[in-house]
């Protein structure tokens, strides 16, 4: 090194009283060569030094201790209250080795014997003196730092011995231990304080860090106390080595962690019940991050997609489970949510399963949100299929019923109606057992009367030949004549109605029958009425008793001129025709006498009379049913003609025109 400057030279404090001392001092300090120190003040007196240190700029010190105000020991002790860092080499006048140690041990850095002192070896121990001080200052420094650390600190630190005893424990340790001062501890050891298990388990550790050299970090640690509460601590044991770097003992440095612990203990126990309650939910459970990747999942939804271990689905899409289709539905479906930020409520689906089973799932989805964004989404989706089977079947079952509900009401208003058929055939039967015995009495009270009849006939005659002179006798006579008459039509009415049941059948053309009924009622034609005729030219010949079909027009054509009464047209229409079925004119109760395809010859009289009113339609071939005053009908004559033309194996309908008048449409089989 070159010149060291004067102003970074050391200052010296001279404190000697002798001017011969002083002298010889200021020359050795200020003429070594290069050297590091100049006097920097002088005092001769304790009193002198005080003053002058009080206005600093002093590095060392060198202190006579004979001096005029103090001496001996008292001198440094008495300087030392006054300046208690500065570096200070003691002169003496004596070569005392007992006082030299004392000053030494009272903080002295140095002590030299007036007589012997030379340039060099002052210099040194100025020099020695100042470093001495400044590593005493920096011991104390650290000391000091690690007196804080050691008191302050909340963790517990210990240093032990090779006997793992306590050697040294911070201010933590010592309340930890409930101890009035960290010396009550030096000495013991772990067995002292923890339960015999911990503290073996401690002692372990530490052996095992004195023969390896191997600290132990970071180890989580639980020990009973000796009052039962239970401690858990994160510790750090470290070999404890000398400065030869031989190991004396351990050290170590221990944090309570037991609120942590408990913490996560309460987590773990939350965590576990979460994922029990998550597991075991037979709801289809998961979660899948911003890019639609599944984070987790229950494993009801990992047998939906037919993994068994979530190894197989983290991380992965719909795409590596479904084909592309569907998984481009599901995928989609999801990230609509992550990005809208919308949640889907008890949304129903129809999905299959990735064996292709359809299964309908009732879904409720909702965006993992974090600070405000999606950043996923959780699916919970309840599998409702049989539910919804039974709600199908259900549904089914309901139109099977209503179907099978309307199939009876069907099936009900048939009996009705065949009800209503069977009781109209026991009314016809018993109109034909009415009808037999009505028969029967007709034809006995015809019997009876027509003889009586025929000798009044042959009386009235015999009378009308003789010559009376009373001028009313022929008038009585004519009277009685008519009585006679109607008589005599009634009981031959009675007798064609009871007539026996037999035909006298013959091939025969029905216009020739026609044309004979016409000109026997030529004679109540009179009146004024019309004829017109319509008579199909080719009619094949029928099967007819020619006198009683007679008999059938000429009753007809009779009621049609009465109810035409002073004029009108009388038509009379013969033609065949097919039988078609459909668009048929033929009425339900005729097409149960012919079939189709069968050839149907029809006569057909329509007049332009009055009609008959609708009730009064039904009775008219009811025996005696009448309308016309007595003597003027009998209300057989239709009666006749439904029994001839069912004899006959024919049909008879009677209905009313549209304008006026009656249609009467008899049908016979060709
Ligand atoms: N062409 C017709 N026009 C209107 N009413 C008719 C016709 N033919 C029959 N009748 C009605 O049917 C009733 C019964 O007829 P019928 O048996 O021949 O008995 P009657 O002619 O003796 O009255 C008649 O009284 C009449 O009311
Ligand atoms: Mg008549």
């Amino acid at each position: 090194m070159s010149t060291t400057p004067s102003s970074a030279k050391l200052r010296v404090l001279l404190i000697v009283e002798h001017h011969g001392d002083v002298f010889l001092l200021r020359e050795m300090v200020n003429e070594e060569p290069h050297s590091r120190f100049v006097i920097g003040a002088e005092a001769g007196s304790l009193a002198d030094a005080t003053t002058r240190l009080a206005s600093g700029g002093i590095d060392v010190v060198l202190l006579d201790l004979e001096l005029a105000d103090s001496h001996g020991l008292e001198t440094f002790t008495a300087f030392r209250k006054t300046a208690p860092t500065l570096p200070v080499v003691v002169l003496s006048d004596v070569e005392d080795e007992e006082l030299a140690l004392q000053t030494v041990q009272l903080g002295a850095q140095e002590y030299l014997v007036k007589g012997r002192i030379v340039p060099h070896l002052l210099h040194r121990a100025l020099r020695y003196a100042v470093e001495r001080a400044r590593a005493d200052a920096q011991l104390a420094h650290e000391r000091e730092l690690l007196a804080t650390l050691l008191e302050n600190i909340p963790d517990r630190i210990y240093f032990k011995d090779r006997r793992s005893r306590f050697i040294r424990i911070n201010r933590a340790l010592t309340e930890f231990f409930g101890l009035a001062s960290a010396e009550a501890a030096y000495g013991r050891t772990d067995g002292d304080f923890f339960d015999p298990a911990a503290a073996q388990q401690m002692l372990a550790d530490e052996r095992s860090i004195m023969e390896t050299g191997q600290p132990i970090l970071g180890k989580i640690e639980s020990k009973t106390l000796t009052n039962g509460e239970v401690s858990w601590t994160l510790t750090t044991k470290l070999p404890l080595r000398d400065r030869a770097g031989l190991i004396i003992g351990t050290c170590g440095i221990s944090r309570e962690v037991t609120a942590f612990k408990t913490l996560e203990e309460q987590l773990a126990t939350e965590r576990h019940l979460l994922r029990a309650l998550i597991d075991n939910l037979p709801d289809l459970v998961f979660l899948k991050d911003a890019e639609g990747r599944y984070l987790l999942d229950n494993p009801a939804h990992m047998r939906f997609l037919g993994a068994s271990e979530f190894s197989e689905i983290d991380g992965r899409t719909p795409f590596d489970f479904f084909p592309d289709p569907i998984a481009r539905v599901l995928h989609e479906e999801d990230m609509a949510i992550i990005r809208s930020g919308q949640p889907v409520y008890d949304h129903e689906q129809k999905v299959a399963d990735i064996s292709g089973h359809m299964r309908w799932l009732l879904t409720t989805k909702i965006p993992w949100l974090s600070e405000g964004r999606a950043v996923g989404l959780v699916s919970i989706s309840r599998d409702i299929s049989v539910q919804k089977l039974a709600e199908l079947h259900l549904k089914q079952a309901n139109a099977d019923l209503k179907s099978r509900r309307q199939d009876l009401m069907a099936a009900v208003k048939d009996l009705q109606e065949a009800h209503q058929d069977l009781r109209a055939t026991q009314l016809q039967l018993v109109d034909a057992e009415k009808m037999k015995s009505v028969g029967r009495l007709a034809a006995g009270v015809a019997h009876e009367v027509k003889n009586p009849l025929a000798i009044m006939k042959m009386g009235l005659e015999y009378l009308s030949t003789l010559p009376i002179e009373d001028e009313t006798a022929p008038l009585i006579l004519k009277e009685m004549s008519d009585a006679l008459h109607r008589a005599d039509t009634v009981i031959r009415g009675l007798l064609d109605f009871s007539a026996p049941k037999q035909l006298e059948v013959r091939r025969t053309s029905i216009n020739v029958i026609v044309n004979q009924a016409l000109r026997l009622v030529r004679g109540e034609m009179k009146r004024g009425c019309q004829v017109q005729r319509e008579l199909q030219e080719d009619l094949p010949q029928l099967a007819l008793d020619a006198d009683k079909i007679s008999q059938v027009f000429v009753n007809l054509f009779t009621n049609s001129i009465h109810a035409m009464g002073g004029g009108g047209t009388l038509f009379v229409r013969t033609y065949s025709k097919q039988l078609t079925g459909v668009g048929s004119n033929i009425s339900d109760q005729r097409s149960e006498s012919f079939r189709v395809g069968e050839t149907i010859i029809v006569v057909e009289i329509d007049d332009t009379g009055p009609g008959i009113a609708e009730d009064k339609l039904a009775k008219v071939f009811e025996p005696f049913f009448t309308t016309k005053p007595t003597g003027q009908g009998t209300g057989l004559g239709l009666s006749v003609v439904k029994t001839i033309i069912d004899l006959h194996g024919g049909t008879i309908d009677l209905r009313n025109l549209p304008d006026a008048g009656l249609r009467v449409t008899i049908m016979f089989q060709a």
